[in-house]
């Protein structure tokens, strides 16, 4: 099984102008390609784990042999974390969520925009590059929280589901918005796609473990 980029889900220039089409297509083709191609080239030295999904390799890193171990996990989680972050944008996004999402954000953030400034203020903080998330946590009843992670890294691995994703790497903002993330994180809410956070919500209160693994980044369509 080779790992594959997953297509764009609309056009560079789609998400303009709170993000410019030259960052889309860099971000895309150059960035997450490049997980790709490295993650395809680790795993042709590990047979065993052919026929594992990235989102298997995230979640099962004391799996991986110990020489591949890091830069599968960096490579698997840069190729999930980027096909979840294009599906959490869309040209037609902003607005707010409806529904048991909304319900849901309202009781455990208070409103709708204390999660927007908590979301945003953890985006602010994380040092050097990372992520920043809405996740489920389903060991707390589908709590929802905001949480960050560092590198590559996803919640999957801590067992939390995620809904909603933005990268605060400088890849993601640095041509237009050079060293001001809070500019490029306030934009964003533009562009946010709350019906794909409405879909995640569903498939994260319904689904049981072996259904959540397949949904939770990449669907089987996306690989070969
Ligand atoms: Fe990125």
């Amino acid at each position: 099984m080779k790992h594959i980029l997953p297509p764009l889900p609309y056009d560079y220039a789609a998400l303009e102008p709170h993000i410019d089409a030259r960052t889309m297509k860099l971000h895309h083709d150059m960035h997450h390609a490049s997980y790709v191609e490295k993650l395809n080239a680790e795993l042709e030295k590990y047979p065993e784990l052919d026929e594992r999904t990235a989102t298997w390799l995230l979640r099962n890193r004391g799996k991986v042999p110990e020489a591949a171990r890091k830069s599968v996990h960096n490579n698997a989680g840069g190729h999930v974390n980027h096909s979840m972050l294009w599906r959490a944008m869309s040209p037609d996004g902003g607005g707010e969520p409806t529904g048991a999402l909304a319900d849901a954000i309202k009781r455990d953030f208070g409103s709708f925009a204390k999660f927007k400034t908590s979301f945003a203020e953890a985006g602010g903080k994380v040092f050097g590059s990372g992520w920043v998330w809405l996740v489920s946590v389903r060991q707390d009843g589908g709590k929802l929280q905001v949480e960050t992670t560092t590198g590559h890294d996803n919640p999957l691995t801590q067992g939390h589901f995620p809904l909603l994703v933005n990268d605060v790497w400088e890849h993601a903002y640095y041509l237009k918005h050079e060293n001001r993330r809070p500019e490029y994180l306030a934009g964003w809410w533009a562009v946010t796609n709350w019906e794909e956070a409405a879909r995640r919500f569903v498939l994260a209160s319904g689904a049981v473990a072996g259904e959540l693994e397949d949904e939770a980044g990449l669907s089987v369509a996306t690989m070969a």
